[in-house]
């Protein structure tokens, strides 16, 4: 029985033997760790609301909804570190609240309860997306979400916070740029994070001995970047990867890589789409 006031072990999570949990296996990001983690990775319990139909032969799957918190804590047993995917992008906002908060809860809680070392979570860079685009970004400005789904990625950083101050809890919260297996626009020139780079920030995040509640940006080695790069020499990442290699692709696709930056803001159009309301008062023509 672990003892919740109990400070947990500074200690890099033994790749060979313990246990890792993956919450949104199935989903894009969770598809490239499975695959890129799986050699030196020898302890992957994948979830996700389905076993995908790739699901390779010796993979662990158990199918769960991360708001099932029995299932969360069956999952999480004999656990040493979690992986968080799971989550909605631009859903309603009742999906939001019931996966990107609620369930995100459940899964750090039961990974709490269940004794975790580490925790590796997907924030999003959208976590700051309200800040002017020529400001260079850094997880030590307080968040600045560009709505919603960005403020639910910064409560799940102060989570984190609070887990390391109570329990001991190590993590890294991942501020995820655009992640594609290649830059899809002009603000990508900048956010991009190719699928090597996501691989060796997981590994990263996990390999390290003591991250304390560490918030990085998770971009590749792109020109463009609009940040203060702190932190990625503190965690080991070296990116492989430049956007920029690819500009001469997004001019081919008729985009303009060439003028302003599009948005004002790092987050892009979704610092500048309307929120969705997260129910309706009454329904319409009542
Ligand atoms: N892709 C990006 O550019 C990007 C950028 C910033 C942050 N992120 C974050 O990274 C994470 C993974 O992103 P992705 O691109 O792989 O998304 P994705 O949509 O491809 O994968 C998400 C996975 O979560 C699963 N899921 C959704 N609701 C669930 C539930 N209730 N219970 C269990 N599983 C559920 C889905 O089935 C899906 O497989 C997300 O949390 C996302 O917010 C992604």
């Amino acid at each position: 029985m672990v003892q919740d006031s109990a400070k947990r072990e500074a200690r890099a999570i033994d790749a060979a033997r313990e246990k890792v949990v993956i919450t949104g296996a199935a989903g894009a990001i969770g598809s490239a760790l499975r695959q890129g983690m799986a050699e030196r990775f020898r302890n992957l319990l994948l979830t996700d609301l389905r076993v995908p139909a790739d699901a390779a032969a010796g993979e662990d799957w158990v199918a769960a909804d991360i708001a099932d918190r029995p299932a969360l804590d069956g999952i999480m047993q004999g656990a040493a570190a979690v992986i968080h995917l799971a989550g909605a992008a631009s859903s309603d906002l009742e999906t939001l609240w019931r996966v990107n908060a609620r369930g995100m809860f459940d899964v750090f809680e039961a990974a709490q309860v269940a004794g975790v070392r580490r925790i590796v979570f997907a924030s999003s860079n959208h976590a700051h997306g309200s800040q002017p685009i020529g400001f260079p970004v850094s997880p030590d400005h307080l968040a600045r979400p560009d709505g919603h789904y960005g403020a639910m990625k910064a409560y799940g950083e102060l989570i984190l916070r609070s887990y390391f101050d109570r329990y001991g809890i190590r993590s890294v919260s991942l501020r995820i740029g655009t992640y594609r297996p290649l830059p899809i626009d002009q603000r990508s020139l900048a956010t991009w994070l190719s699928p090597a780079d996501m691989v060796q920030l997981a590994e990263r995040s996990l390999l390290h001995a003591d991250p304390g509640a560490l918030v990085v940006n998770a971009y590749s080695n792109n020109t463009h970047l609009k940040v203060a790069r702190t932190y990625w020499d503190f965690l080991g990442y070296a990116p492989v990867d430049n956007a920029e290699e690819h500009r001469e692709m997004l001019r081919g696709m008729g985009i303009d890589v060439d003028g302003d930056w599009e948005y004002p803001e790092h987050g892009g159009n979704f610092a500048r789409d309307p929120e969705l309301p997260a129910r309706l008062i009454s329904p319409p023509g009542r």
